[in-house]
């Protein structure tokens, strides 16, 4: 059998001989001609405008490998390889070897499962370091261990990955108790459930925080997964849930230099409905502005997702060491500390951030360095 072209009226429709099939519609062939993108670039460099919506080709056939289309208005016709063309058969999206499927996890996985790698294998490249950025996205908080205990460490390890976002708190920050604290992490306060910086308009993606010292009594460290949360609200409140993920909420942040603001829900959901990003941040919640009918159902809603932040079914707890640094997705993985006590020694935290989209990338790189 052989692979066969019809002209179909909402495109030609080309069918392989096993059993797979396409429709392509004529704008969508003329717009993906392979040669309307830039040799060098790849970028697609084809005037759309250039061509009627209703355009359709004067001849299509198959020769060999490739599928031939000519045009009334081109020079030459369009070449697709025909392999090409069936993985990019409208309906199907890219292949993304950045798509890791999350496991999502609740207080059972405890503080001492966290998948930990060590750091000198993530630095030495391929592979612990795509095996750690997998890791570290599926389960969207990972520790590395046996860092150096210099400032640099943290950074040298979040350079791997791609460039650093910086925000107001600067390139990097300090996490220490301070004289004249801005934030509520430079005091010994506990902090509860958070996720950074949800005043921004794209809250940071991932988190480092290297540990350089955490001799004080107390400063444990929480997390829970914000995706569990959420998910268990949908089933148990549907409600509650579709407000979190529909009403924006305002944030803010503001001291001497700056003053950022923000409206986010506390759920995002991706175009498939899941769960894709968690904004929760108690102390960076601006005064609540909604129309005083919507209200009580906001606040039901809001008090419930806070309250089950706090239930123990979520968290899990567990001491960072000196040479330990956490990295987890500030955007799923909710994270907190307990007070602590600066009379009793030193803590101290050097953090940065990586935005998800740097993540993505250099997974798909390395694939692209191992084959896949
Ligand atoms: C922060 C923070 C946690 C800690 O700096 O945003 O939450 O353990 N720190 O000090
Ligand atoms: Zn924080």
């Amino acid at each position: 059998m052989s692979t066969t072209l019809i002209a179909g009226s909402d495109g030609l429709v080309i069918a392989w001989p096993d059993g797979t099939s396409g429709t392509f519609p004529y704008i969508w062939l003329r717009d993906t001609d392979p040669s309307g993108f830039h040799p060098d670039t790849g970028e697609r460099a084809f005037e759309l405008t250039s061509v009627p919506l209703d355009i359709a080709p004067c001849h299509a056939q198959i020769d060999g490998d490739d599928l031939f289309v000519t045009w009334p208005e081109a020079d030459g016709p369009s070449r697709f390889d025909l392999a090409w063309i069936k993985a990019h058969r409208p309906g199907q999206k890219r292949a993304d070897p950045a798509a890791v499927e999350p496991v999502i996890w609740r207080s059972e996985l405890g503080g001492d499962s966290v998948p930990r790698h060590r750091a000198d294998v993530v630095l030495s490249g391929d592979p612990g370091l795509q095996t750690w950025l997998e890791d570290t996205k599926r389960y969207g908080l990972t520790i590395l261990t046996g860092l150096a205990d210099t400032s640099e460490a943290g950074m040298e390890v979040a350079r791997k990955v791609g460039h650093l976002r910086e925000t107001n708190f600067g390139l990097t920050f300090e996490v220490m108790s301070k004289p004249n604290p801005n934030n509520l992490a430079y005091t010994a306060d506990a902090l509860p459930l958070h996720t950074d910086l949800t005043n921004q308009e794209l809250p940071p993606g991932y988190q480092f925080l290297h540990c350089l010292a955490n001799e004080a009594k107390g400063g444990g460290s929480t997390f829970c997964d914000g995706v569990a949360v959420a998910e268990d609200l949908r089933e148990r409140d549907v409600d509650a849930f579709n407000i979190l993920a529909s009403v924006t909420v305002p944030f803010r942040f503001h001291d001497e230099d700056t003053d950022i603001r923000f409206r986010k829900t506390v759920i995002t959901l991706d175009d498939d409905g899941s769960v894709s990003e968690i904004c929760f941040n108690a102390h960076l919640a601006d005064i609540v502005d909604l129309e005083p009918e919507e209200m009580t159902a906001f606040y039901r809603a809001y008090r419930l997702f806070m309250e089950m932040t706090r239930d123990a079914a979520y968290g899990i707890a567990l001491r960072l060491c000196g040479g330990e640094m956490v990295v987890f997705d500030n955007r799923r993985v909710l994270h907190g500390r307990q007070a602590f006590d600066p009379s009793t020694g030193f803590r101290h935290l050097h953090g940065c951030y990586v935005d998800r989209g740097e993540w993505d990338s250099r997974l798909r790189v390395l694939a692209r360095d191992t084959g896949g």
